[in-house]
């Protein structure tokens, strides 16, 4: 277990963490998520005592990291996989740190089959691949099968095979009651891979809860439809006071009816639909809108004008006026500023 209590860091001027006060609990995989400059790898670091806090604790199974006897045998890092000495052999590198940590030498050949580098054990480290290097910094994390383990961006770098193993090796490693903590801006992979999530966003608490609700308290669930004749499906929707975004090729977006509802209607209309499918924002979209307000570093889209339907005309003159503001808008779905960032 880790525990963060009121955890804060400044460097001069800037506040890097800001007050994290949140438990990592044992047996489930968590994500700790954030845009980039949010804090994440500052946090990790002070868990680890490399960095210390400008206030707050974090306390590892109940210790500090600094009151851990031969730590590597309690809590397990990957951070930054280049922070090795390159001349050293990926065997060497791993058996001095067993050594100082009272590992059995025998533990060095069993954790380098286990990241698939075994065949590489004598190279040196310096020659290695992005990837390999993830594959050496996650031996030497488990290289004193500890009970808590920290990840920052381990799949960075790695081939589809090594995102897989290590997805699994994640879920467990956590199975065993581990502790497991990871960061990543892989939303796909962390959606696949952890069960409770963290975030922040400039240094501040902005969620911890299950991945099902921070998805579904984050995100709004819709019913896809698309129809050959748009126009008159556009009309029976607005006669029944749906609220309806304008979805990519040509389709509709509408929110709170189910799938069957719109179905029966579309029957009885008899007007020929080409896709009806509930759908559930995805991990990605449910973190965009909860970061939204704080990501520091934006990057502009290098594209033209925006996307037109099929026949000409802008996506947003195909759809009546009023459709993006009938009824009141879930937690900000549904305004004209979010559907344009959607489309964008
Ligand atoms: N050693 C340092 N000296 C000064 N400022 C730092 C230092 N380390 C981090 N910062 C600042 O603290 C803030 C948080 O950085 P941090 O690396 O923890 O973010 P992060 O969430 O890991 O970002 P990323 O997703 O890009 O890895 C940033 O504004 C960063 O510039
Ligand atoms: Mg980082």
């Amino acid at each position: 277990m880790i525990e963060l209590r009121g955890l804060t860091k400044h460097y001069g001027d800037t506040v890097a963490v800001d007050h994290l006060t949140f438990t990592v609990r044992p047996g489930i995989v968590t994500g700790f998520l954030g845009p980039n400059g949010a804090g994440k790898s500052t946090t990790m670091r002070m868990m680890l005592g490399l960095d210390n806090p400008t206030a707050g604790t974090v306390r590892i199974d109940g210790k500090h990291y600094r009151q851990l006897k031969n730590p590597l045998t309690y809590v397990g890092a990957l951070l930054d996989a280049k922070a090795m000495h390159g001349g050293r052999s990926a065997a060497n590198h791993l058996l001095c740190l067993a050594q100082s940590n009272g590992i059995p030498r025998a533990r060095v050949a069993e954790v380098l089959d286990l990241v698939g580098l075994a065949s590489v054990a004598g190279k040196r480290s310096k020659g290695f691949s992005l990837g390999m290097g993830q594959r050496l910094g996650i031996a030497a994390a488990l290289l004193g099968n500890p009970r808590v383990l920290l990840f920052d961006e381990p799949v960075n770098g790695l081939d589809p095979e090594g995102i897989h193993w290590i997805r699994n090796l994640m879920k467990n490693l956590a199975a065993q009651g581990r502790t497991v903590f990871v960061s990543s801006h892989l939303m796909s992979e962390m959606a696949l891979t952890a069960e409770h999530l963290v975030v922040i966003g400039r240094g501040r608490l902005l969620a911890d809860t299950s991945m099902a609700e921070f998805i579904e308290q984050n995100s709004r669930s819709y019913v896809r439809v698309r129809s050959p004749e748009r126009e008159r499906l556009l009309t029976m929707l607005y006669r029944e006071g749906m609220r309806v975004f304008a979805g990519e090729a040509g389709a509709l977006e509408v929110d709170g009816v189910p799938a069957e509802r719109l179905g029966e209607l579309a029957a009885a209309e008899r007007l020929v639909l080409h896709e009806l499918s509930p759908q559930q924002a995805s991990l990605e979209e449910a973190f965009m809108q909860l970061t939204a307000g704080v990501v520091e570093y934006h990057a502009r889209n290098g594209g033209g004008p925006p996307p037109t339907v099929q026949g000409g005309g802008p996506v947003r003159s195909a759809v009546p006026q009023g459709a993006m503001s009938r009824g009141p808008a879930p937690d900000g779905w549904g305004t004209d500023r979010q559907w344009q960032r959607k489309r964008s």
